[in-house]
């Protein structure tokens, strides 16, 4: 496990492009955490690492939104995901040719795979943000003992 203090959102972008920089096709990141914690911000910082120049905003009402870069983002955000979640094939974004990146994941249980990086973000008294990283599976643990 890992934990970082933002104080700004300039300082969330950071942290998730340090991350990005480590990310492989087929990793899977999930967000969670506090309405309004910085979990699209956090998302902008991967998309910067990964060379993608069009701007990542909140994919609330469409669910899925895909980036090209150096490698694929599938960027989605499960908040308004109910039961009718097989409409999507989201199935198919995860542990793909591309990185996935997942607000609000545990909407949706039934999609998540066994192993991923969970990222979760708490607001604090004085508006930072408290970031912890906790990995599952062998391959995330390696990947989180990179981070700096
Ligand atoms: N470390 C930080 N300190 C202060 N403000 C921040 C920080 N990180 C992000 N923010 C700001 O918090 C607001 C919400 O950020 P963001 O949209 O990324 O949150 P979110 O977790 O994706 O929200 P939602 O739950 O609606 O999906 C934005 O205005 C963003 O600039
Ligand atoms: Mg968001």
């Amino acid at each position: 496990m890992k934990e970082f203090i933002a104080s700004n959102a300039n300082e969330t972008v950071e942290i998730g492009y340090q991350l990005g920089l480590l990310l492989k096709p087929g990793d899977t990141i999930l967000l969670e955490g506090n309405l309004s914690g910085g979990k699209t911000t956090f998302t902008k910082g991967i998309g910067k690492a990964l060379n993608i120049k069009r701007i990542i905003n909140s994919p609330t009402f469409t669910i899925l939104k895909e980036y090209q870069g150096k490698y694929p983002l599938y960027h989605m955000d499960l908040y308004r995901l109910d039961e009718n979640s097989h409409d999507y094939d989201l199935e198919n974004y995860i542990n793909g040719d591309g990185i996935a990146v997942i607000e609000w994941p545990f909407q949706a249980p039934m999609l998540l795979p066994d192993e991923y990086l969970l990222i979760s973000f708490s607001i604090l008294e004085n508006g930072s943000r408290k970031i912890t990283l906790e990995a599952k599976g062998n391959h995330y643990e390696e990947l989180l003992g990179e981070l700096k």
